[in-house]
């Protein structure tokens, strides 16, 4: 297989607005991260994904970009830029920016012109339609609820944003658009980062005719969600930007991919295509949703975790590349979704960790997730910011008839504030994270769970995880060998095999609160020679053929 800096990388995310404030007006900002960044290399990660820092409105915290050229004003300026790129690169690390293209803010000068006629120059870098017997022009739906498509009085027409209406979708079918985006990417490569993250990437290019979807109520990008993802000119677009744009750089890329299945991930990460490098699939974030989507709360099988991973380790093997990951600022925390967050939180978030930084791919961690922080349960609905929640809660609850705690009970196990409550540094007022009123409440158990409580003791999660990294940069086959699923029918443990010419790796996990006991199959040929981590002490460097796990144990051991 080929190596490749990217492949052997660790990639830490931060969502900037709730990392570290440095100036006391309680929101995270630029200069906050450059005084944080000692305590990152320390955990061993090599490249820094930034959530967006670009000028913005705020309706969807950033994601809805109104200067593509500029600094939020909220989180610096771009001296503070310019000096946080070139302290990451002192330090050996590099950074990596979120590239926001599939819309723009209503507010972008490019919608500003576009929205004052239809013969305006820009008119034609977002989607425009006229109605259909007085109603939206189809039956899109928008993320964040309610029609994708908003009427503008101006020119009697209606535009389409898949997202918030303050996020209008721009349009790729427009070479011009197209190149203005190339030209930006150019612009900031120039400046020296190292790579970007790509926003919904695979929602680019639209059906033409943008027909009605099949009406399926509650899925999350409801009725047409096959007319806008991995659509018909999307390997063609990505093809030409990499043609035109990245090729020219050495630089890391993963888009982010709502609706991608292996197939298609295959097509968009295979070298020779020139696409990709990554990307995020949701298809594991899903396995613990109904089938009216997200909201509709359903517990985890592990069969089907298993299956799961187990096709996209399998799938892409050898041909494109796994991006590894639990957490970002969309997730809910793992240790409370698929761990226990009360009885076992260190030990089950060390045993997700071991699973995951374990298999084929680039492991991606999420700021707080190497200090286990937890989801969070605010009683009011003000408390909650995000637009989605909000959205969600205003269509169930207030403009119908959902019950409000039904709504509530979901909003503590899926919601997206669960992930973007401000870090927590240490058990000072406000965590640490702002000596101001804070943008949000703090989830109340930083005095418990903080960064230096953890960075103090050598048993917590976050000397594990730093363990975990430190391990795959010793043994290349962590990075590089192959995947192969051992136990398949086992309930409560997932272990797995990986192999690199005579060497071998064997993880062992147990994804229950109970004690278990494992039983190497027959078939396996497995001797140990080392036990390269576990999340209890274990004594005995006996083979690991029969013994009993304990809760939320994981062991990985090297041998032949
Ligand atoms: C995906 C981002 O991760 C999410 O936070 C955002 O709301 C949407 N894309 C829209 O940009």
């Amino acid at each position: 297989m080929k190596k490749d800096w990217w492949k052997e990388s660790i990639v830490y995310q931060i969502y900037p607005r709730s990392f570290h404030d440095s100036n006391g007006d309680g929101i995270g900002d630029i200069k906050g991260i450059t005084e944080k960044l000692d305590y990152l290399k320390h955990l061993g990660v090599d490249v820094i994904w930034l959530s967006p820092v670009y000028e913005s409105p705020n309706d969807d915290n950033g994601y809805d970009i109104a200067d593509y050229y500029a600094i939020m004003d909220e989180f610096g300026t771009m001296d503070d830029w310019e000096e946080l790129l070139e302290e990451i690169h002192l330090r050996g690390m590099k950074l990596i920016m979120d590239l926001v293209v599939n819309h723009s803010s209503d507010e972008h000068e490019w919608f500003r012109e576009a929205r004052k006629s239809k013969d305006n120059a820009y008119r034609d870098y977002y989607i425009w339609r006229e109605g259909k017997n007085g109603k939206e022009p189809n039956n899109w739906k928008s993320s964040f609820s309610g029609s994708a498509w908003e009427f503008d009085e101006k020119t009697g027409e209606y535009y389409l944003h898949l997202f918030s209406k303050k996020q209008p979708d721009l349009n790729w079918e427009n070479p011009k658009l197209r190149e203005e985006i190339y030209k930006m990417m150019r612009w900031w490569l120039d400046k020296g980062i190292d790579g970007f993250r790509m926003d919904v990437i695979n929602f680019i290019s639209k059906v033409p005719g943008l027909p009605d979807g099949p009406e399926k109520a509650g899925e999350r990008y409801a009725s047409g969600g096959k007319l806008y993802r991995n659509g018909p000119r999307i390997h063609e677009f990505l093809q030409e930007m990499n043609r035109e744009v990245l090729s020219k750089y050495d630089v890391m890329t993963v888009g982010e991919m709502p609706g991608v299945n292996v197939e298609e991930a295959k097509r968009y990460t295979d070298h020779r295509r020139q696409e990709l490098q990554m990307v995020f699939t949701f298809e594991h974030m899903n396995l613990d949703s109904g089938e009216n989507g997200k909201w509709d709360l359903k517990p985890l099988e592990l069969s089907d975790l298993k299956e799961n991973i187990s096709k996209w380790q399998t799938g892409l093997h050898g041909t494109g590349w796994n991006s590894l990951y639990w957490n970002n600022h969309d997730q809910p925390r793992i240790v409370s979704r698929f761990g226990d967050d009360k009885d076992f939180r260190v030990e089950s978030a060390k045993m997700l960790g071991t699973f995951l930084h374990m298999l084929q791919g680039t492991p991606y961690i999420y700021q707080g997730e190497e200090i286990g922080m937890t989801n969070v349960q605010f009683e009011s609905i003000e408390d909650y910011q995000d637009i989605e929640i909000r959205n969600m809660y205003r269509e169930k609850v207030v403009d119908g008839n959902a019950d409000h705690h039904e709504v509530m009970e979901a909003i503590y196990v899926k919601g997206r504030d669960n992930a973007r409550t401000p870090f927590q540094w240490n058990d000072q007022p406000a965590g640490g994270f702002t000596t101001g009123e804070p943008w949000m409440r703090l989830n109340p158990n930083y005095r418990e769970i903080n960064a230096e409580k953890a960075v103090d003791d050598p048993n917590s999660i976050y000397h594990y995880y730093r363990n975990l990294i430190q391990l795959r940069k010793k043994h290349t086959i962590i990075v590089y060998g192959d995947y192969q699923l051992i136990l398949p029918d086992h309930d409560k443990i997932y272990s797995y095999l990986r192999t690199l010419e005579h060497e071998k790796l064997l993880v062992i996990t147990n994804f229950s609160a109970d004690h278990v006991s494992f039983d190497l199959p027959k078939n396996v040929e497995f001797e140990a020679e080392e036990i390269l981590i576990g999340n209890y002490h274990v004594t005995e460097t006996k083979n690991p053929v029969s013994f009993t796990l304990k809760p939320y144990e994981a062991r990985v051991y090297k041998g032949k």
